[in-house]
Parts: C-alpha cells; structure tokens; sequence
C-alpha cells in the first residue's frame, strides 16, 4: 500500500487541517511528518470550530493519529491539545501515538526564540515564537532530547546541560528577555509524565508493519512548500522540509512507497510573518479578502497579509512536491469581485519569466497578470459542482490548463461539509 500526502502550496495555513478532517474516512492511519505547534490546523464541524496545533488533524474519527519523528514536539502545547479533546470526550488515548523520535521543544528554545527575534530587529522572521528554529538547530547540531528519551535514566543531565548553554546563549544575544525559568520548567516536567503516558512508538517501523498490512495511510504536511527550508523564501521560512520529501525523511517512508500527492491551496494568496510576496494588495481588495476570509493566524491571530493567486509560486510548488491532485480552497471569499486576477509570470529585472527565481524581492520582482471575470453568487450553500457559476467554472479550468494538475476539490467554506468533489 502506498502513502498518500497531503501538504500546502502556499505559506501556509491553505485549510489542511479541514481536508485532512474531511478525507480521513478514507484512511486507517493519519501520519504528521514534520513541523510542530507552529502549526495552526483548523477543523469545523457541528459548528463547533477545533484548531489543532501538533495533533494530526484525523483525531475526531477512528483512524490512528501517528505524531511522526520529524515532527517537533512542546509537551506544554501538547498537554493542552489533549485536555480540549478530553472536555470532548474524545478517546485518544487509543488512537493517538508518537515517535520515540520526535524532538521535544524544551522551555528555553522557546526562550532562545524570542531573544533571537529581538535581536534582529527589523530583520525577524515573524516567527510563531514557538521554539521551532532552535529545536531543530539542536536537532541537526546532534544535541537535541528527543520522546524515547524520557522513558531513559539520566535524560534529565542532559536536559539540564543543554537548558545551561542556551541560558548562554540567550544572554549572548543581549537583549530584554523576562522568564522565570523554574516555573517553566515545572510546567515543562508535568507536562513531559502527560506525554508519558501516552503511546511511544518505533514509528518508521509502525509504519512498514502497517503497509505491509494493507493499511492505508495519509501523510499530513504542515506550513507550506513556500516555508520550506531548502526551497522556501529563505530566511523568511520555517525550519523543517515541508515538502514531499519531508514526508519520507519525517516518517522513515521510501521515495517508491508514495502515492498521491494532494496538493492544496487557497484560491488566492495569503502570508503571516516577515518575508517576500509579489502578489501581496494593500488596497481594499486585500483588505476585503482579509476581512471575509477572516485570515487572522489559527496560532498566533496575527493578521494574515493578502493577495492575488501566484501560478508562478504554485507551479514551483507543483513541481518540487510532484502534486497528482490540487484542491482549492476559499473559493467562496473571491465571490463579488468584478474581476479576479491570477499572476502568471514575473518581470524579473526586465525580462519575463515564469520559473521561480532565487530572488523574489520586491525590487526584482513585478507580478504579470491575467484577468478573469468575477463572480456575483454567494458558494456558501452549494454542494455540487454542478451548481458553481460558471466565471468560477472559467478560473478553475484556466488553473487546470495552466498547472496541467486537475482540480479535485472545490472548498467554498470552513466547514466539512462545505466541501465540492470535482
Ligand atoms: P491550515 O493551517 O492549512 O490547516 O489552515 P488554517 O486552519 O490555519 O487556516 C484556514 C482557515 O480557513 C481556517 O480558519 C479554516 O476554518 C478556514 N477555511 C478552510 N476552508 C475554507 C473555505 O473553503 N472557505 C472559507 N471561507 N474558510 C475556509
Ligand atoms: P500551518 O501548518 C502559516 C510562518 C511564521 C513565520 C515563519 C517561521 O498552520 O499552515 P516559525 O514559527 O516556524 O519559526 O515561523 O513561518 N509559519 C506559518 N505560517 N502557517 C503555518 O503553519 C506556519 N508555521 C510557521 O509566521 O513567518
Ligand atoms: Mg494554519
């Protein structure tokens, strides 16, 4: 059985966590393969609305929820994921389990992460300040605590030699930092017996037991290929490989044992924290789409900035995830403008290309567009693809035409069911 996957296209915050929710029935096993509580994934059912942080979004139906080794964990944040879903009475205790690998986010990463932000000034990354960068430096830098850890004797040196260097270093960076270490740490400790008490597993071997028995399995990305470290609008990024590849390196799975790829973006852009965006509006249409996308962070409820769809970003995307479906989301927040335009190449210091470039800073970068005739209907209510207007029919075949990916879902609001199969 091979791994499907599921990511974003974007910078993020596309709606994964809704079509996770939405195509979990098709799956036993829902797997989150990089990233951590950076993440934001916000699921609407019951019109109840659940925003999950590191908790793989298929935790309201019966599958296995796998927290994979490339993901990083705060057992503070995590803790109180597992208390919401304790007030709704939902079971995860079997059927939420976690890699022995995964690294833990301890209580000065996210310490080091302020201080870092501050010390750049009006260079920061807009971090969610949630100890993901410095997590996974100590990570690669072969020094980080990983979940097996915990059930050894002695891990507690090791937390505390490494608690010493980045108090160090969080004083190297000289700048205004207010903590109460020992309070953190309290919170730190209870919150580490809570995650012991879950289910700890050889994850890349759960995994190959599980294909091996047919199981089949969806692989859940976080942020979005624009926030990857390697191809990403680097230094504006994240730290992990939120694309294709990083589902096999996050969950131990082979290149040849991957399936679908479900590639997934808004029908227009949209940013939270510092970096390039070529399509961003700061005019009223921007401003509008914010205002009934209601685009405020599902983490940190930071405004989200705002724009026009890039098909020269979501080709690249397209192509470094090696997408065989596209979903688009939010078609219903475009619905009352005149006309909607989509960027199709760059002026990219004077010549027109349609490639991705090294650079795409303000000063290189002129977004080319085409437009395209709005639509006047409200999509909230409709549930058949034979019911979208037909401007809306245009845009999306003029995307098929232009990505030569197909559009299998239409998204035309939060909620599971507003979800058009195509
Ligand atoms: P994720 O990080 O990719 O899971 O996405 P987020 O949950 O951070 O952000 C997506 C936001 O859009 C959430 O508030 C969703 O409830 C909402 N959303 C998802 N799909 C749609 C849609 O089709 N229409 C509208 N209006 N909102 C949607
Ligand atoms: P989901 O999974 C949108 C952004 C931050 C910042 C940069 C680095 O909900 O789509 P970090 O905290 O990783 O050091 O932040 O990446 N960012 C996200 N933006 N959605 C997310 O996750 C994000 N996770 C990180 O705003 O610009
Ligand atoms: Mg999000």
């Amino acid at each position: 059985m091979a791994v499907d996957l599921l990511l974003g296209l974007q910078w993020g915050d596309e709606g994964k966590g809704k079509i996770v929710d939405v195509l979990t029935s098709n799956y036993n096993i829902i797997a989150r393969f990089q990233g951590g509580p950076n993440a934001g994934h916000t699921l609407v059912f019951n019109d109840v609305k659940h925003v999950l942080h590191t908790i793989p979004s298929g935790i309201f139906h019966d599958a296995i929820n796998l927290v994979g080794n490339g993901v990083v964990i705060d057992p503070v944040i995590f803790k109180r994921e597992l208390e919401k879903l304790t007030e709704l009475n939902v079971d995860f205790k079997s059927k939420l389990i976690i890699s022995r690998k995964a690294h833990l986010i301890l209580p000065t990463h996210r310490l080091l992460d302020a201080a870092s932000e501050t010390a750049k000034g009006k260079a920061k990354i807009g971090s969610t300040l949630k100890g993901i960068g410095p997590t996974y430096m100590d990570k690669t830098g072969r020094n980080g605590i990983r979940v097996g850890d915990v059930e050894l004797k002695g891990w507690k040196d090791r937390y505390r030699n490494l608690a010493n260097k980045h108090e160090a270093m969080i004083s190297f960076h000289n700048v205004e930092i207010q903590y109460d270490l020992d309070e953190l740490e309290n919170e730190f400790f209870e919150a580490v017996e809570i995650l012991k008490s879950l289910t700890f597993v050889d994850s890349e071997e759960y995994i190959f037991q599980a294909m091996k028995d047919a199981k089949s399995i969806l692989a859940e990305g976080a942020q979005g290929t624009l926030l990857d470290i390697d191809f990403g609008t680097y230094p504006f990024v994240t730290s992990s490989n939120t694309t294709a590849a990083g589902a096999c390196t996050g969950l131990g799975i082979a290149p040849t044992k991957i399936g679908d790829v479900f590639g997934i973006f808004k029908a227009y852009t949209t940013r939270v924290g510092s970096g390039p965006f070529p399509t961003e509006l700061f005019d009223k249409i921007g401003e509008t789409m914010g205002r009934v996308g209601q685009e405020f962070g599902a983490t940190t409820g930071r405004p989200r900035r705002c724009g026009w769809l890039d098909l020269v970003a979501l080709r690249y995307a397209c192509q470094v995830n090696g997408v065989t479906q596209l979903m688009m989301m939010k078609a219903d927040v475009l619905s009352g403008f005149k006309t909607i335009k989509v960027c199709t190449a760059y002026n990219y210091n004077g010549d027109t290309i349609s490639h991705f470039p090294f650079n795409i800073e303000k000063q290189n970068v002129t977004p080319i567009y085409s437009e395209l005739k709005g639509w006047k209907e409200d999509l909230t209510s409709m549930d058949n693809v034979s019911q979208l207007p037909q401007e809306l029919n245009n845009y999306i075949i003029f995307l098929e035409k232009e990505l030569e990916i197909p559009i299998k879902i239409v998204s035309v609001g939060p909620d599971r069911k507003q979800t058009i199969l195509r």
